[in-house]
């Protein structure tokens, strides 16, 4: 009797940490100030309204106003915020492109931006974004450009990434990422990989020369024994190939 009174109770605090965990992915919005007060172009716009306020709302430093006016429904006009027609339906527009670089603000990634589903470009190099990379990032499926680089990001290589099928273009360079490299990035297609300066460790990825990259740039992590000895070629043809610093090595291989 106790046992499965035990087991209703547990059954109910699960349900209801379910419910908030939803809550708090902004798949119910109406927590989200004023939003249902507004009258948006069409719903993919409402949806990029509740991930800005989300992000606002965690931003705690915008030493230059940056977000100052991200307020109102015209989401389209706020800085950074650019709106491209849709590639499903011409006639909506759509948030396509985030751009904050050099904005020096502090703050970091909520799992809202996981709304911005019709994004193609997110770049907020130059800030100061700390924590990690939300997992919603996987909703991101038109994302071809990904630029955390100069940030506070920490925590293990961002796996998210991996599972953005039309992604050519990740920068992490100089923030706080830190253990192995998924051996699985190599076997994306991607154009441009920047992953210096940050507290990566690792050996020679066996499928290096898998990877379709024409610039892939490792230097200042701590890569022990990481391709020094110049016979390492990417298929595509390898441009640049830095890797100073790593653990002692120098030399650029080619
Ligand atoms: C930002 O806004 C605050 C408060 O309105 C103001 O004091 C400050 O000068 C503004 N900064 C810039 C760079 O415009
Ligand atoms: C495209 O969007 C417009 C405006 O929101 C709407 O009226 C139209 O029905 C949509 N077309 C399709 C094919 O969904
Ligand atoms: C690696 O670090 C050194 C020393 O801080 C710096 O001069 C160099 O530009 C860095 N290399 C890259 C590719 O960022």
């Amino acid at each position: 009797m106790r046992r499965s009174y035990l087991l209703v109770l547990l059954t109910l605090l699960l349900s209801t940490g379910l419910l908030r965990v939803t809550l708090s992915i902004g798949e119910n919005d109406n927590n989200i100030d004023g939003v249902n007060n507004l009258v948006f172009e069409n719903p993919s716009l409402r949806k990029a309204y509740i991930a800005l306020q989300a992000w606002k709302a965690v931003i705690f430093s915008d030493p230059f106003n940056f977000t100052t006016n991200w307020a109102g429904a015209a989401v389209c006009s706020y800085n950074g915020v650019f709106c491209a027609p849709s590639l499903a339906n011409s006639s909506n527009r759509v948030v396509a492109g985030i751009d904050l670089n050099h904005a020096d603000i502090a703050g970091y990634l909520p799992p809202e931006l996981g709304l911005f589903t019709d994004l193609g470009l997110f770049h907020v190099n130059s800030n100061r974004f700390f924590g990690t990379v939300p997992k919603t990032f996987k909703k991101l499926r038109l994302l071809h450009e990904l630029d955390l680089s100069n940030n506070r990001f920490v925590g293990p290589f961002p796996r998210v990434v991996l599972s953005l099928p039309v992604l050519k273009f990740l920068d992490l360079r100089f923030n706080e990422f830190e253990g192995s490299i998924p051996v699985k990035l190599f076997d994306k297609d991607l154009d441009a990989v920047f992953l210096n300066n940050n507290r990566f460790k690792f050996g020679i990825p066996p499928n290096l020369g898998n990877s379709p990259v024409s610039v892939l740039v490792l230097a200042n992590n701590s890569l022990d024994g990481l391709v020094k000895s110049g016979d390492t070629k990417l298929k595509k043809g390898l441009i640049e190939l830095f890797t100073a610093n790593n653990g002692g090595g120098d030399g650029a291989g080619q």
